[in-house]
């Protein structure tokens, strides 16, 4: 693997409508960002990437762009953009934006246009066909839930959206409209920026033979993501993105990629691949509520021991996936693998040092390094998102109750990763001192940043010493670059794992159970490098790991 400038990467995703709020309007700005510079410098993270600020009707919160040129102005101007990217730099940090150009939002010119001139060059920028009788094109579900065809006006035409119906997707067929993204781009690239995360792209590609499916849902709809996910032919897209903007820039790219097909990776991350890295999330989808687990707690940690551990093998020899567990698109990690009455800074810890030391680049979500948590809503109407309410409707249709549908939504949501970031104990959190767009969690007097930041003893300690450590001269290379060897696998529920690199050999050994747990040492312990307890108990070759205990050492 040729050595990148971007391997060493601790990055650190912002939601910026929820990160700081620096002119009381109840929503986080790019002020906001910079106010907090030195704090993220201080946790020891060196990339940033900020969900998207582009000027958005916010349909889906920013994700629907109506000018790719343009900061919106609730969170400022682009030259405060400029200036984030300038101050960041003094700090060692790079600045990712949200790359967003599967769909553009519905009032975007391009789209305006098309509408009012169905003949016009913009209408061939987007999907658009004739319906089928008085049905769309096909019955394809959205993503979002409904059918992804939009009827135009009083046409028998329709577009397609695979997200909300404000979301149009683009059409990645014409060169026209490609060249123009490519230009917009290298714009942001010639401004400084260090890369981007690129969202849904592996739906660039659409099959166009575009037939029904066998319905899967009460609805007569079919989620046909074999015709818009990872299609025959996504790679000249990717390959020409790439080629025209990313590569000589020397950017990192972060695509959002799903289920690529392991005889392909290799072109998706590999040394001259579509993208530096990529979040694929098959290790995040659990829930230790759901039906499937809750009484299975143990069962889940093998499962996510096996997906990990596969993931590990998956990536050798082609390049690094990201490490992460929590996303805006997620609900807080602590709350998805931690059952309730376990939840304390060493089970926090511990879940965090599981991905920490894995190879790959990770990644950190806002709040996750001071365990913030879901908040439970006692009814639909307090949330927010879209998404949200098309879940919860389709489990109405599907027969749950309001009361069970709720309970699913207030497990599995997205929503709960937005809540505004817990700075202190004050007003709304020191998130703003007006009012928030979203609620603050009232937790906030227990968990928040300020509180963590004095206590050596914090999860937010533990996260700049994980982070330290990882960085340490010695160590850094083995921790990029260094094989992954599953250890104890026979063990319950023991995630272990050691990683060897030029002679140099470390140990992370987790004990995701409650109880206390006698394991055989089959090697020398040397310098104890990270340990979530005070001791570590080493006997006549054994070791004894108390509940939720997370040790990393050096084996000599
Ligand atoms: C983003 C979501 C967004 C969707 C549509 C995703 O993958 O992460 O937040 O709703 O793309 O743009």
């Amino acid at each position: 693997m040729l050595k990148k400038w971007w391997h060493n990467t601790i990055g650190y995703q912002i939601y910026p409508k929820s990160f700081q709020d620096t002119n009381g309007d109840g929503i986080g700005d790019i002020r906001g960002v910079i106010r907090h510079l030195d704090d993220l410098q201080d946790l020891g993270i060196n990339v940033i990437w900020l969900c998207p600020i582009y000027k958005s009707p916010m349909v889906d919160h920013g994700y629907d762009i109506s000018d790719y040129d343009r900061i919106d102005p609730m969170f400022g101007t682009n030259e405060e953009m400029e200036e984030l990217i300038l101050e960041a730099d003094k700090r060692g940090i790079k600045i990712l934006m949200d790359l967003v150009v599967n769909h553009t939002s519905d009032q975007h010119e391009w789209f305006q246009k098309a509408m009012a001139d169905p003949d016009s060059e913009y209408a061939d920028y987007y999907i658009i066909k004739e319906g089928d009788g008085n049905n769309p094109p096909n019955n394809w579900r959205s993503i979002f839930g409904g059918s992804a065809w939009e009827k135009i006006g009083d046409t028998n035409k329709y577009y397609l959206h695979l997200f909300t119906k404000g979301q149009p997707d683009l059409n990645w067929e014409n060169p026209k409209l490609r060249e123009i993204i490519y230009d917009m781009v290298n714009r942001w690239l010639d401004m400084g920026l260090g890369g981007f995360r690129i969202d849904a792209i592996s739906h660039l590609k659409k099959n166009f033979a575009y037939v029904n499916q066998p319905a899967d849902g009460p609805d007569g709809l079919a989620s046909a993501w074999d015709y818009f996910r990872n299609a025959k032919g996504l790679n000249v897209f990717l390959n020409e993105l790439n080629e025209k903007t990313f590569k000589p820039h020397n950017a990192l790219t972060i695509g959002e990629v799903d289920d690529v097909r392991p005889e392909e990776l290799g072109e998706f991350i590999g040394d001259d691949g579509y993208f530096s890295t990529i979040f694929d999330f098959c290790h995040t989808q659990f829930h230790v509520k759901d039906k499937e687990w809750k009484d299975r707690p143990l069962e889940m940690i093998h499962e996510l021991r096996e997906r990990l551990f596969a993931k590990q093998d998956y990536a050798k020899g082609h390049g690094l996936m990201c490490n992460f567990t929590d996303n805006h698109d997620t609900s807080r990690s602590v709350e998805r693998f931690i059952p309730e009455e376990y939840i304390s800074f060493y089970s926090e810890s511990l879940l965090a040092s599981v991905n920490f030391f894995l190879r790959g680049i990770v990644f950190l979500y806002q709040g996750q390094e001071i365990g913030m948590r879901d908040y439970q809503k006692k009814s639909i109407n307090e949330f927010l998102d879209l998404a949200t309410f098309n879940n919860y409707n389709g489990y109405l249709l599907k027969g749950m109750t309001e009361e069970e549908a709720l309970e699913k939504v207030n497990n599995e949501c997205r929503e709960h990763s937005r809540t505004p970031m817990q700075w202190n104990d004050r007003k709304n959190a020191g998130f703003t001192e007006g009012i928030p767009w979203f609620e603050v969690n009232p937790n906030y007097r227990r968990i928040n940043y300020e509180a963590q930041k004095k206590d050596e003893n914090s999860l937010l300690s533990y996260y700049k010493k994980m982070i330290a450590l990882r960085k340490r001269e010695d160590l850094e290379e083995a921790f990029i670059y260094g094989d992954t060897i599953p250890r104890y696998e026979d063990q319950d529920g023991i995630i272990a794992y050691e990683r060897r690199y030029e002679g140099k050999r470390i140990l992370a050994i987790h004990n995701c159970n409650a109880r206390e747990i006698r394991l055989p040492l089959e090697d020398e312990i040397g310098e104890i490098l990270l340990n979530n307890y005070e001791k570590l108990n080493v006997g006549e070759g054994n070791v004894v790991l108390s509940g939720f205990q997370s040790v990393i050492t050096k084996l000599i």
